[in-house]
């Protein structure tokens, strides 16, 4: 049986390309974006696959939008949730030019929304269902060998806390919850330096998702298998 699979963060980059090989695998996908109508490839997407592709307006910093969505999926189960929106915030700030204000709208998208979008979608978890959350290996301290990046690393080690909490209040309903790096990937986000390609980087964790059960939930995964410390 096909799976039905809800993505956020999927008009460009990673999400985009889970969705082109979900569709590609038969999946039926629901693609969350700010703004369908000017999400070209998706729409693109949508138009070649009528039947699997659903497009849903959705702006993670207006957790008011979770309602919608939650009445747009009605009874709706889903076998696999990727939460794979994500802002990095301004780059390359030293120390000294921190500006504050630009604490909460990193943690709003980071943080507060995926758990937001697990808290509404629970009910809409199949039993056996899995969680995919996009962080970051700059969300590991133990990783972090060349400090900065304050408020991006902060929101992922948040991030990650949540991802376990949620693995052990959602194992008794079958769910398995898993912390992914995708690699330093060729988006918007990873620039043109980065080191693998959106396609690898999401067969590599489209391979792991498709393992992953309750035994290796609420573990924080690089996106081709291993094991990365907290
Ligand atoms: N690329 C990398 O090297 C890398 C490495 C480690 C982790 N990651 C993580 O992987 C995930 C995807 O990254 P990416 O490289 O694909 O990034 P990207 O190219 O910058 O794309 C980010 C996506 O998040 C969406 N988004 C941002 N704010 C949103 C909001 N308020 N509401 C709804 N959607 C919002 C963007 O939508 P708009 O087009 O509307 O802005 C876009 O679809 C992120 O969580 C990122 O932190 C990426």
């Amino acid at each position: 049986m096909s799976q039905t699979i809800l993505i956020t963060g999927a008009n460009r980059g990673i999400g985009l390309e889970f969705v082109r090989q979900y569709l590609g695998s038969g999946a039926r996908i629901i693609a969350c974006c700010r703004e369908p109508d000017r999400a070209d490839a998706l729409m693109a997407l949508a138009e070649a696959h009528p039947s699997e592709l659903d497009l849903v307006a959705l702006d993670l910093a207006k957790p008011s939008q979770l309602t919608g969505l939650k009445a747009y999926l009605g009874d709706l189960k889903l076998d696999l949730l990727i939460s794979n929106a994500g802002v990095y915030g301004p780059k390359g700030v030293p120390l000294s030019a921190l500006d504050g204000e630009d604490f909460a709208p990193v943690m709003a998208v980071n943080v507060l929304a995926p758990l937001l979008l697990v808290q509404n979608l629970t009910d809409n978890l199949a039993k056996g269902a899995k969680v995919a959350l996009l962080s970051s290996k700059m969300g590991s301290i133990t990783d972090n060998g060349s400090g900065g990046s304050y408020l991006y690393r902060a929101s992922k080690s948040a991030l990650n806390a949540i991802g376990r909490s949620l693995s052990i209040d959602l194992a008794e309903l079958g769910i398995s919850v898993a912390l992914l790096h995708p690699g330093w990937v060729q988006t918007d986000m990873g620039g043109p330096n980065a080191l693998i390609t959106p396609q690898t980087s999401v067969m590599g964790m489209r391979h792991l998702l498709a393992q992953l059960d309750l035994t290796g939930s609420g573990r924080f995964y690089n996106y081709d298998g291993t094991e990365i410390p907290w």
